[in-house]
């Protein structure tokens, strides 16, 4: 009897590994298949363009999502938030975005394609925390004149609703910004360029 439950044990656990080496085999088995996948699967496993809808997205809110394993900042700029930017050059380090990334159509004043839509990556340019948006015009304990923009909280670096850095901060850059276009008014499309754009 108790031999029996022995083997019964025995046959459960080779069962087990059995089942173990399948999933393992069968995880070598699915690199060749990758070679097979269509363009379109491939370019999906390797972080293909990413839609959203921001019909909801309100004055001063930001939704985030991800694209290529990153957070993709996309928030609402009020005019209020747009009209103060001429008067943050003087406080930015880069004001242009000479030194930074962003596509073509996004090298402008208000860094977008939309004055009203900022798109960000989000991963600060110092060591790539999570910058936090801090919309509204009004002092923050961080910085008593705030003009509205992204703090980062590892270690303070301040940027401005476009994602300029301010001068003399950790981070060296701007933000980055990254390709994207406008399928229609309220649909987002994160990862490829508009039609004939960049
Ligand atoms: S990681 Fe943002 S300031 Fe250091």
């Amino acid at each position: 009897m108790a031999n029996e439950e022995v083997n019964s044990g025995r046959r459960r656990f080779l069962t087990a590994s059995t089942t173990v080496v399948g999933a393992v085999g069968a995880g070598f088995a699915a690199v060749p298949f990758i070679k097979s996948w269509s363009p379109s699967a491939r370019a999906r496993f390797a972080g293909a363009p990413v839609t959203q809808d921001i019909s909801s997205l309100e004055e001063g809110q930001q939704l985030v999502i991800n694209w290529r394993g990153q957070p993709i900042f996309i928030a609402k700029r009020s005019k209020a938030m747009l009209d103060i930017l001429p008067q943050m050059d003087a406080l930015v380090a880069d004001p242009k975005s000479d030194a930074s990334v962003q596509p073509t159509y996004a090298k402008n004043e208000n860094r977008s394609v939309k004055p009203e839509i900022l798109v960000l990556i989000g991963v600060c340019t110092h060591l790539g925390c999570a910058p936090e948006l801090h919309a509204e015009i009004k002092p923050q304990p961080f910085d008593p004149n705030w003009k509205g923009g992204y703090f980062c909280p590892c270690h303070k670096s301040r940027y401005d609703i476009s994602g300029r850095v301010y001068k003399s901060q950790p981070a060296p850059l701007n933000l980055p910004v990254p390709p994207y276009f406008f399928q229609d008014d309220n649909t987002l499309v994160i990862g490829v360029d508009p039609k004939g754009a960049a």
